[in-house]
């Protein structure tokens, strides 16, 4: 099969984390007998030094030619005090909106051999295996009317969602739950919220289609407290843009790490893939930032953008792998030396 991707490195860790995602692509390949078409592009903090714009027309156009874009991280420190129209986080909420991926998958699951990386105790997070499954064109993002006022003395932004997008993006949820454990947790503020009033009206109307799937509802602050005190309790967490955003960073103390969370972002067509973890320039250029979650967005590429359902879950099972071996980047508190973020890239291909 033909594979013909988009790579979009980004800033700070971002090139670091592609780089060693991009050798396990390249062995998968390999392995199973694909042609790999890599292009690469601009996009974040990078795009802007080097174009003016955060996310460059030729990048819009190698990523709606691409099957599937592997994005790294964007975001830089002298952006701060930019304004949000012109900072690298632009460039990727403008690549989301033209691919219209609304439906971003957020996996969160504990590996038996991680379960000492997470700061929260074992027989908490020991057996979590859930699906963030984080409306993502929509909300507070998006919404308008939005800005500072010009006299500075009043600023907004809207979080607003029209019935057409809770819907698509809540059939996802349930389809996907249909594959799980038939759960679905819809995350709502529906206690002080209009929108989340008429999120949680939608949900429900669509869950009519979903008789085999059992649909529970959480207000987000509830939420984000049960993540962390009984994470098993949930299967499908089906929420907004913002409080998914918010959430899955939660997530990463599940995992043990933010760096293992991968993330696949999917709407009609073309798919984007990019770990959940942000640009970290604090460790940026030091071969250190764990690769994983690059890693098993290649893996969810595989499934979802070329239906190599094999492939993936080989990537998967090599990750478990290397896991295993103790053969883990820093942020993971291994017993002895931590593995390299290229390393660890090269052991996955290796167990592959
Ligand atoms: C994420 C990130 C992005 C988001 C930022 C970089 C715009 O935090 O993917 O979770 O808020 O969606
Ligand atoms: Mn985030």
């Amino acid at each position: 099969m033909n594979l013909k991707i988009l790579l979009l490195p980004g800033d700070g860790i971002g090139a670091e984390v592609t780089r060693a995602a991009v050798v396990v692509l390249k062995a998968v390949a390999a392995k199973y007998g694909h042609n790999l078409h890599l292009t690469e592009g601009l996009l974040g903090g990078i795009a802007i030094h080097k174009t003016g714009m955060p996310f460059p027309e030729e990048t819009k156009k190698l990523a709606l030619e691409a099957d599937a874009t592997l994005m790294g991280a964007v975001g830089l420190p002298e952006f701060d005090n930019a304004p949000p129209s012109q900072r690298p986080e632009a460039g990727l909420l403008g690549i989301r909106a033209v691919l219209d991926v609304y439906a971003n998958l957020r996996p969160v699951r504990t590996y038996p051999s991680l379960i000492d990386s997470s700061p929260l105790k074992n027989h908490v997070v020991a057996g979590t295996d859930m699906l963030i499954v984080r409306e993502l064109t929509g909300g507070l993002y998006y919404g308008t009317p939005r800005g500072i006022d010009a006299d500075g003395n009043a600023a907004r932004n809207t979080m607003s969602y029209t019935r057409p997008q809770i819907e698509r993006v809540a059939r996802r949820a349930f389809e996907l739950a249909l594959n799980r454990r038939k759960k679905v947790t819809s995350v709502d503020k529906s206690n002080v919220l209009e929108v989340s009033q008429f999120w949680r009206k939608i949900v429900v109307e669509v869950s009519a289609d979903y008789p085999d799937v059992t649909l529970e509802h959480m207000l987000v602050d509830n939420a984000a407290m049960q993540m962390v005190l009984k994470p098993t309790q949930f299967d499908v967490m089906l929420t907004e843009n913002t409080f998914g955003d918010i959430l899955s960073d939660v997530g990463g103390i599940l995992a043990g790490s933010i760096g293992m969370l991968p993330s696949a972002s999917l709407g009609a067509s073309k798919g984007l893939y990019e770990p959940v973890h942000g640009s970290a320039p604090d460790i940026a250029g030091q071969n250190k930032a764990n690769p994983l979650g690059a890693i098993g967005s290649v893996a969810a590429m595989l499934e979802y953008s070329f239906g190599l359902v094999k492939e993936g879950s080989a990537v998967n099972d090599a990750v478990g792998k290397v896991l295993e071996s103790g053969r883990v980047t820093a942020d993971l508190r291994p017993k002895g030396a931590p593995a390299t973020t290229m390393e660890v890239g090269e052991a996955v291909s290796k167990a592959l």
